[in-house]
């Protein structure tokens, strides 16, 4: 028989207590409130997290599984070459959001119109943006990959089906995250007050709260950026990584999976670049799911994002599938990179002034 008068030891009592934290409860803790909003929230959150789930399962087991790897032989509107993970990733967001009432739009990477669930629209008012498999170029050798989220709030009726009201800044953004396909599955995001982060327990089936309120460091070791583009790169660019070259106590990580990469710097401080190329004078990454939703997790970590000139969350995308530079991570180490190329600019101007008077 059970003693109800006699307490559990204290080490039991906070297991359990830390096990109890869940995602959907922590969203109604942040939101003091089981207001319509914050059971929206919570609910849009829970669906996610069952869309993490259902990827992490397949890519756990992806190497058994008939047709889980390789292409399918499609490109994509950015002129990708598809994975077969990326159409299922895709695909999985979707189902977990049919009949859910919640959210009308669904747009994607892999998508080049937004998606309608029309079932949803008189009653969902929000809109999920989001990158289902990141990394792509991982999957088939087994490394880390994620998903990248973003929650708007639909504005206005959409009446012509065009969804222009996405073509707006970063700060219209409610929630934002990522999902990191690791050693182990976490959840990292924010609703606008602190970033947090979940780990997975697969014996559970829940993502259990593992850091609260993260920071990221002000200034960090870590550069990380595909250097095969050197000879691509603005003259900037070039200078500021010749500096950590140049420079004790830097060290280069590059994963291939901006998520991996921005979830190192997030705990441990550094900065992610993806510069504009010569070919590709705005960058490779993706402003409305890609780097928004991460600019949005930075800041509210402390850190910075910019496109090198411009704050990333000030931006305004001409296009759904709109690219930018990216410069994100430790405050001060973007502010560096930021340095290089305001210097470059005033010499320019500098250099074009006396070239104009002489
Ligand atoms: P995606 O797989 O969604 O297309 O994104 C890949 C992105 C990003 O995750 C990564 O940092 C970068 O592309 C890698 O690109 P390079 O191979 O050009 O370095
Ligand atoms: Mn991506
Ligand atoms: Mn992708």
């Amino acid at each position: 028989m059970v003693d109800f008068e006699q307490p559990l030891n204290l080490e039991h009592e906070y297991l359990l207590d830390r096990d109890c934290t869940t995602l959907s409860r922590h969203v109604l803790q942040q939101l003091h409130s089981f207001s319509a909003d914050a059971q929206d929230l919570s609910a849009l959150m829970s669906r996610i997290a069952l869309a993490g789930k259902l990827i992490a399962r397949r890519l756990t087991r992806a190497g058994l599984v008939e047709d889980a790897l390789g292409f399918t032989g499609r490109t994509n509107v950015q002129g990708e070459s598809v994975k077969k993970m990326d159409v299922f990733a895709n695909q999985v967001f979707i189902s977990v959001f049919e009949q859910s009432g919640l959210v009308c739009r669904l747009a994607s990477e892999e998508m080049e119109k937004p998606y309608y669930i029309p079932e949803n629209c008189p009653l969902g008012r929000y809109t999920l943006l989001y990158d289902p498999i990141d990394g792509s170029s991982n999957v088939d050798i087994n490394l880390n990959v994620g998903s990248i989220f973003s929650i708007r709030r639909q504005q206005g009726e959409d009446q012509d089906g065009t969804a222009a009201d996405l073509l707006r800044h970063g700060h219209d953004q409610i929630a934002a995250g990522y999902i990191l396909y690791g050693p182990s599955t976490m959840l990292v995001y924010s609703i606008g007050k602190g970033v947090h982060a979940f780990t997975l327990d697969p014996s559970l089936g829940e993502f259990i709260l593992s850091s609260e309120n993260i920071q990221i460091p002000t200034h960090g070791p870590v550069y990380s950026v595909n250097e095969g583009n050197f000879w691509q790169w603005s003259e900037p660019i070039r200078d500021y990584i010749r500096y950590v070259h140049r420079h004790e106590g830097y060290t280069a990580r590059y994963s291939g999976a901006l998520v991996g990469d921005i979830h190192r710097i997030l705990f441990q401080g550094g900065v992610f670049l993806y510069p504009g190329t010569v070919k590709k004078p705005e960058g490779k990454l993706r402003l409305l799911y890609e780097s928004a939703p991460l600019a949005y997790l930075v800041e509210q970590a402390g850190g910075k994002a910019s496109t090198g000139t411009q704050d990333i969350m000030d931006v305004i995308p001409d296009h759904l599938h709109t690219r930018t530079p990216l410069i994100l991570g430790s405050r001060e180490d973007v502010e560096l990179v930021e340095s290089f190329i305001a210097d470059r600019r005033r010499q320019t101007e500098e250099q074009t002034v006396l070239t104009s008077k002489g």
